[in-house]
C-alpha cells in the first residue's frame, strides 16, 4: 500500500491497461452492433463494461476531491481511524444515468430505422404523404420510450435525494417519503401502459374471491410501498465494508437470471419486452457496481453513502414495476424485509435508537461484536417491552444482559448483522460481509425457486411456464 495521497489516487499500470483494453473492446462490440439490427442486448453488455471502467477509474480519480469537499468518513471498525471518501455512490449514479442517456437510440434503433427510413425530421409525420411515402412515425413505440424515460427521470430524482442526504443528513421521517414522489413517472407510465391492478389468488381461497381479485388504486399504493421500502431497506441493512454493494449486486445478479429464464424459452415468450428491458437497466448497474465494491470491499478505500443505497433500491423498484414482477422482488428482499421488521422496536422509538447501531469492533481481538444499547436502573424498558426484549432474548433472537436484581443492563442493536454475530459470536469484517452475501444468495435463490416452481402449488399457472397472458404476473 502507497502512503501518498496521489498515489492511492491514481491508477496503477496494470489497471491502466487492463481498464483501456476493457473500454477498447467495448468500444469495438458496440460499434459492430450497427452492422446489424443495432443487438441492443450486446449493445448494452458493451456500455456495462464501459461504464465498469468509466466508473473505477473516476472512483479513483476523485477521492481526494471529495475529501476535499467534506464528503468523507471514519471506518469505525478498524484500528486507524482513517477518514475516507465517502460518498462514491454518486460516481455510480452520475455514470449509470450518462450510459442509460448515451443507451437510447440502440433498443429503438430498428424502430428508428422502420420509422423515418433512416432517421430524420418527426415532424414529418404530421403529412400523411411522406407516410404513404415510407415515414411511419405512428408505428414508432412511444409506449416504449415512455417507459424508458420515466425510469430514467425516477432514478435521477433519487439520486438527487441520495446526494441532498449525504450532504445534509437529511432526518429519515422526511427523506421516508421521496421515493414515492420519485416513483409517481413510474406508476403513471404503469396505468397508461399496463394498468393491471388484480391479483391471482391461491387456489384454495378460489371459492371464496374467485380466480383475480382487483386491487384497483390500492395496487398502485403497494407499488408506492415497494418504491419507499426497497431503498431504505439496504440503507439500513449496512455498517460493514461492501455489504450495501454485495447485497444490491446479488439482488441484480438473481433479477437479472430470472430475466434470462424468460429469454430463453422456446417460443418468443410474451413478457420478453419486459425482461429485455429490465436487463438494460440491471447490467450496467452492475457495471458500476462492481467498480465500487472493488473500492468499498474490506479493507474499504472509500464509502457509498447513502446516494448507493436509494439509487440501488430503486434500480430495482423501475425494473420490477415496469416489468411487471414487483411481487418477484419482494420474494428477493427477504433478508431487508426481516432486517427492517426486526429493526422496528428500534425504528418506532420502543427501544432507543443510537445514531449508529453498526456492530463493535474489539480493538483487541481485530474481530466485530454486536453493538449494544445501554440500560441505567433509573432508565429500564417498559413492562411489556421487558417482556418482549426477555422473550427474544430467551428465542436467541436478542443478546440481553440483566444484573442479579433482573434489571436491564444492556441489549443488542436491532440489526440483522448483529444478530448474526449475537449466532455466529465474533467474526472479522470481511468474514460477516461473505457470510451475509452467501446467505442474501441462498435466500434469493430460494425465493426464486419458490416463485416459479411451487407457486403451482397454490397457483393455476406461473407465467414463466405457459402462453396465457391473461394472468397478471
Ligand atoms: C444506517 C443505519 C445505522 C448504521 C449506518 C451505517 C439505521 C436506522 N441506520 O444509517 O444504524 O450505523 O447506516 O452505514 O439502521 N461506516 C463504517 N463502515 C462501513 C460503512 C459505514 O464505519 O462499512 C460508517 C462511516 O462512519 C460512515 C457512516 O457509517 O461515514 C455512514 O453512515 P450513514 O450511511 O450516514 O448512516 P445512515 O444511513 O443514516
Ligand atoms: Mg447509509
Amino acid at each position: 500500500m502507497s502512503s501518498s495521497s496521489s498515489s492511492s489516487s491514481s491508477l496503477s499500470r496494470s489497471e491502466t491497461f487492463s481498464l483501456f483494453s476493457l473500454t477498447a473492446a467495448c468500444v469495438g462490440i458496440l460499434a459492430n452492433t450497427f452492422q446489424g439490427d443495432g443487438e441492443p442486448l450486446i449493445a448494452s453488455l458493451a456500455l456495462s463494461g464501459i461504464a465498469f471502467s468509466m466508473c473505477f477509474a473516476m472512483i479513483r480519480w476523485l477521492g481526494p476531491t471529495f475529501i476535499k469537499a467534506g464528503l468523507k468518513g471514519v471506518d469505525m471498525s478498524k484500528h486507524h481511524k482513517k477518514e475516507i471518501p465517502e460518498c462514491m455512490g454518486a460516481v455510480c449514479a452520475v455514470v449509470y444515468l450518462l450510459v442509460l442517456i448515451v443507451f437510447i437510440p440502440f433498443p429503438f434503433y430498428k424502430d428508428i430505422v422502420a420509422a423515418t427510413s433512416g432517421g430524420g425530421n418527426r415532424d414529418v409525420m404530421l403529412h400523411v404523404e411522406h407516410v404513404q411515402q415510407g415515414r411511419f412515425l405512428h408505428r414508432f413505440p412511444h409506449s416504449k420510450l415512455a417507459s424508458y424515460l420515466s425510469a430514467i427521470l425516477c432514478l435521477q430524482s433519487i439520486a438527487i435525494l441520495g446526494i441532498g442526504d449525504d450532504l445534509f443528513d437529511i432526518r429519515w421521517r422526511h427523506k421516508l417519503f421521496i421515493p414515492a414522489f420519485a416513483c409517481i413517472p413510474l406508476l403513471v407510465v404503469y396505468f397508461v401502459d399496463f394498468g393491471v391492478t388484480s391479483i391471482v389468488i391461491p387456489i384454495p381461497l378460489q371459492p371464496y374471491l374467485g380466480e383475480l381479485f382487483d386491487l384497483g388504486s390500492l395496487y398502485y399504493v403497494y407499488m408506492a410501498c415497494v418504491a419507499i421500502f426497497s431503498p431504505n431497506s439496504i440503507n439500513i441493512l449496512a455498517g460493514i465494508n461492501g455489504v450495501e454493494v454485495s447485497q444490491s449486486i446479488v439482488v441484480a445478479l438473481l433479477l437479472a437470471f430470472n430475466d434470462g429464464l424468460y429469454l430463453l424459452t422456446d417460443y418468443p415468450h410474451p413478457a420478453t419486452d419486459s425482461h429485455l428491458f429490465s436487463l438494460y437497466f440491471l447490467l450496467p448497474f452492475l457495471g458500476v457496481s462492481f467498480a465500487l465494491l472493488w473500492h468499498n470491499w474490506y479493507p474499504a478505500k472509500v464509502f457509498v453513502g447513502d446516494t448507493y443505497c436509494y439509487f440501488a433500491g430503486m434500480v430495482f423498484v423501475v425494473v420490477s414495476i415496469l416489468g411487471h414482477f414487483s411481487k418477484t422482488l419482494i420474494l428477493l428482499l427477504i433478508p431487508q424485509i426481516f432486517n427492517f421488521i426486526y429493526s422496528t422496536p428500534q425504528l418506532f422509538g420502543l427501544v432507543p435508537c443510537p445514531r449508529h447501531r453498526l456492530p463493535r469492533f474489539n480493538a483487541r481481538t481485530g474481530l466485530l461484536e454486536p453493538s449494544i444499547t445501554p440500560w441505567t436502573p433509573e432508565r429500564q424498558p417498559k413492562p411489556p417491552i421487558a417482556w418482549g426484549l426477555k422473550m427474544l432474548g430467551k428465542l436467541g433472537l436478542l443478546r440481553v444482559t440483566l444484573d442479579e436484581e433482573g434489571n436491564f443492563v444492556e441489549t443488542s442493536n436491532f440489526t440483522l448483522l448483529n444478530l448474526w454475530l449475537v449466532w455466529r459470536g465474533p467474526l472479522r469484517e470481511d468474514r460477516l460481509a461473505v457470510e451475509i452475501t452467501v446467505m442474501q444468495t441462498v435466500v434469493g435463490l430460494f425465493g426464486l425457486f419458490v416463485r416459479h416452481r411451487m407457486a403451482l402449488l397454490i397457483f393455476n399457472a406461473d407465467n414463466w411456464s405457459i402462453t396465457d397472458t391473461s394472468v397478471p404476473v
